[in-house]
């Protein structure tokens, strides 16, 4: 805790990677780091700040984003699961093999079946 207040110091703002936050703690002595936006492509960034080095194949990304849109489709309304599924799709897929493809049909999808 900083000398001056009783208060927890969280750093936050544009932490891309795990190394981005611990070099955030070492630099400044914060006693914790928010993540936002990076976790958005990389849900794992967290337990990578723990574990350094964890890495994470295509096939787990895929696997991932496959359970997040049946969870999506158990819980929600179809048109609301496919708007979901449409942003997060997005960004679960950046970078890997195959995603452009996968965004642009799942940006032209009005079926989730398909
Ligand atoms: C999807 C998302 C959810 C967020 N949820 C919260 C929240 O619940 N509470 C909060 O204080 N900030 C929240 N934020 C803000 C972030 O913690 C952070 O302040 C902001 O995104 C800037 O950090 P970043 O560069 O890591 O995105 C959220 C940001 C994003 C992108």
């Amino acid at each position: 805790m900083d000398a001056g207040t009783r208060y927890p110091i969280i750093g936050n703002g544009d932490v891309q990677s795990a190394e981005d936050a611990q070099r955030m703690v070492a630099e400044t002595g914060c006693q914790g780091v928010m993540i936002g936006r990076a976790a958005l492509t990389n849900p794992w960034i967290f337990r990578q700040v723990l574990e350094p080095g964890l890495t994470v194949s295509e096939d787990q990304r895929i696997d991932l984003c496959a359970r997040f849109f049946r969870l999506l489709l158990e819980t929600l309304e179809t048109r609301e699961a496919l708007h979901k599924m449409k942003k997060i799709g997005s960004w679960f897929t950046k970078g890997i093999r195959g995603g452009v493809h996968f965004r642009q049909r799942l940006n032209h999808c009005d079926d989730p079946r398909h």
